[in-house]
């Protein structure tokens, strides 16, 4: 397994694939968009940024949120092959794959170790943290040399939540301190060496891109006290949905991230959220979900390209199931019936099909028992 990888004619495409967070049961949508985007778009490196899985939902029926296994074995089954939809895809087509947590992945009894080590199961896998017991397994770093050999960009992948195992169905979200210190000595390590971040949970800072607004504004969306914000698009470009869901302790994390001079931090979680804004020099990318069970929109689920250069440039643009798929009717279908938001509608046109269909043979009945009187 790898630590670090090799600029291509002075680029390196990265595939940003955040919450693709799905079931054993997978939603086939997700995966044909995956599949279609590493064919066309070809990436050097495919990043999962987290809630990789629903998991917290893994003994799960295949229809509706009931329990229908317990244990660890059966979760760890259950984990093994809702990972494989998206680790499989990339392993076949030999493109190396890094990840880090998100706050769902740990929302069982398995480990985080213990499920890192399906991961390194996969031969594409790079290598994650095993010997620094100071942080998780999902904080290390992925050096990208030039032919040379020379370190020439630095990815840094962070830990951000984790559950209590105790029982109490705690999940937190945090920065740990030592994961800050961490970072703090490895910046130092790669100092002046052009860097990018990837945490799963938004920094607080995600506000600076915010303003205040009434309910009636275009894009207003509704905070969480009751008032209204929308994208400040005079720093920021892109679409919000909801209010950025943060970090609840971030231990400083931003002020390390400025002083070593990070360029940008990368984060996923919230599915609606996908733009770009400046703030004190450090650029935040926000990318939406690529998954279909969970909750999202046309303009959000998919997948995002961040190309970085020899040079320390980087470039990235969001692609989404229709520009990767293409807007047909045949696709049109297709989304609806497998992303979450259409759930309600589907259900209920169902049941009124077979609420229909149970009048009519009511009324055929009722119709035919009449005659027979007569
Ligand atoms: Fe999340």
């Amino acid at each position: 397994m790898k630590n670090s990888l090799e600029f291509r004619n002075g680029r390196l495409r990265i595939l940003q694939v955040s919450d693709p967070q799905d079931l054993k049961y997978v939603r086939r949508s997700m995966v044909r968009m995956l599949n279609k985007a590493y064919d066309d778009l070809k990436p050097d490196l495919v990043v999962f940024t987290g809630d990789n899985i629903l998991g917290n939902h893994l003994l799960d029926a295949r229809f509706g949120t009931r329990k229908v296994a317990e244990g660890k074995e059966a979760t760890y089954d259950s984990m093994y092959l809702a990972l494989s939809h998206i680790l499989q895809p990339v392993n076949r087509r030999r493109i190396p794959f890094a990840m880090i947590y998100g706050n769902h992945d740990d929302m069982n009894c398995v480990t985080k170790d213990e499920q890192a080590d399906i991961y390194r199961q996969y031969p594409m896998s790079m290598k994650m943290n095993r010997d620094d017991k100071s942080v998780d397994c999902d904080t290390y770093t992925i050096e990208l040399r030039a032919e040379n050999g020379e370190v020439k960009y630095c990815l840094y992948m962070l830990d951000c939540a984790w559950q209590d195992k105790t029982g109490e169905k705690l999940c937190h979200t945090e920065v740990k301190p030592e994961t800050v210190s961490w970072l703090k000595k490895e910046t130092e390590k790669y100092k002046n060496i052009p860097s990018m971040l990837f945490i799963h949970i938004p920094l607080p800072e995600q506000y600076n891109f915010t303003e205040v607004c009434d309910a009636k504004s275009e894009g207003a969306i509704k905070g969480d006290d009751g008032s209204y914000i929308r994208l400040d698009k005079s720093v920021c470009e892109g679409v919000m949905n909801e209010p950025p869901s943060v970090l609840e302790e971030s231990n400083g994390l931003f002020d390390v991230i400025r002083e070593a001079g990070i360029q940008a931090v990368v984060t996923g979680h919230d599915h609606g959220n996908c733009f770009i804004g400046k703030y004190e020099g450090v650029d935040f990318i926000q990318t939406g979900a690529a998954s279909f069970r969970c909750y999202g929109n046309k303009r959000t689920r998919g997948v995002r390209i961040i190309d970085i250069f020899e040079d320390g440039r980087y470039e990235t643009e969001f692609r989404t199931f229709f520009d990767i798929c293409g807007k047909t009717p045949l696709t049109a279908v297709e989304f609806f019936f497998d992303a979450d938001e259409y759930e309600v509608i589907k259900y209920a046109s169902l049941g009124s099909v077979a609420l229909a269909a149970i009048s009519g043979l009511a009324a055929a009945g009722i119709r035919k028992y009449i005659k027979k009187k007569r």
